[in-house]
């Protein structure tokens, strides 16, 4: 696991977003997995300047959302398919038919979530998973002991994942109580992992993550599990670890022949 501590939230979209142009600007068709929520804002930011400014083509960029609400009105703008258009298709300029988003209002879910692994498994691999996790170390919507051989399927969100999602909803009983999301195998299929956090929020679930034994309590440590796991984040987010100083010394000191492929740099 690569473990990159930045000074600020935007330069962890930053240096995520190089990652990303690097990989697109090598591969314009290549297959990226989506995070919604406020971690990834920052990339989604960057990567759009990158398109504006830079002449980024993301117009044959494959992609599948990690989640979705289940419930939800069609066309709600909460709705992790109208969040994307609203955050990531429209200003990166993706073909809308190329991304991919778990049907929550599907009459039979859990065809859905057997129709959404096979198009990622006739698309796929995914080349780059964009992720961030909850403060219950949740990736995805895979809330604690979740398998880690778990495939795309139902969930019901858990109690705190709700109270911080009511940020996004008029009151905190509107947020859906169950959810389609990626299982954490069908993530650690994916060739790249680049996890965001920012804030003190969420620098426990970064330490149990990181540092904490692998364990379903804590979802997101199946990323030890993972050949290329890349986890940029804060000094706030960076607070609870105990290898700090490593891992700022291993980031300065990595390899010429590596800076490139690895953060752009
Ligand atoms: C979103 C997702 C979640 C979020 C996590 C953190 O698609 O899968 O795992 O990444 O809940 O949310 P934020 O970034 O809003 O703190």
């Amino acid at each position: 696991m690569q473990v990159v501590i930045v000074d600020t939230p935007d330069e962890v979209g930053r240096l995520a977003a190089a990652k990303i142009g690097h990989l697109v600007r090598n591969r314009p068709d290549a297959v990226l997995g989506l995070a919604t929520g406020s971690s990834p804002l920052a990339i989604y930011a960057e990567l759009t300047r990158q398109v504006e400014e830079k002449g980024l083509d993301c117009s044959q960029v494959r992609a599948f959302a990690l989640d979705e609400y289940v419930g939800l009105p069609q066309g709600h703008p909460e709705s992790y398919r109208a969040v994307l258009e609203r955050d990531v298709v429209g200003p990166l300029r993706m073909d809308p038919a190329n991304v991919h988003v778990p049907d929550g209002a599907a009459a039979d879910l859990a065809a859905a979530c057997a129709d959404y692994e096979a198009r990622i498994a006739a698309t796929g691999p995914v080349d780059l998973q964009i992720l961030g996790i909850g403060a219950n170390g949740h990736i995805g919507f895979n809330e604690p002991t979740s398998s880690f051989a778990s495939r795309t399927r139902i969930k019901t969100l858990a109690p705190k994942t709700r109270a911080d999602n009511a940020r996004f909803f008029d009151s905190p009983d509107q947020v859906p109580m169950h959810c389609l999301t990626q299982g954490l195998g069908t993530i650690l299929d994916a060739r790249t992992l680049v996890l965001v956090a920012q804030g003190e929020s969420k620098a426990d679930a970064v330490a149990r993550m990181v540092e904490g034994p692998v364990s379903s309590m804590c979802p997101g440590s199946a990323l030890q599990l993972h050949a290329d796991a890349n986890v940029i984040v804060d000094e706030a987010a960076a607070s609870r670890l105990t290898m700090d100083d490593y891992y700022r010394y291993t980031f300065a000191n990595r390899p010429e022949w590596q800076r490139f492929e690895t953060f752009g740099g």
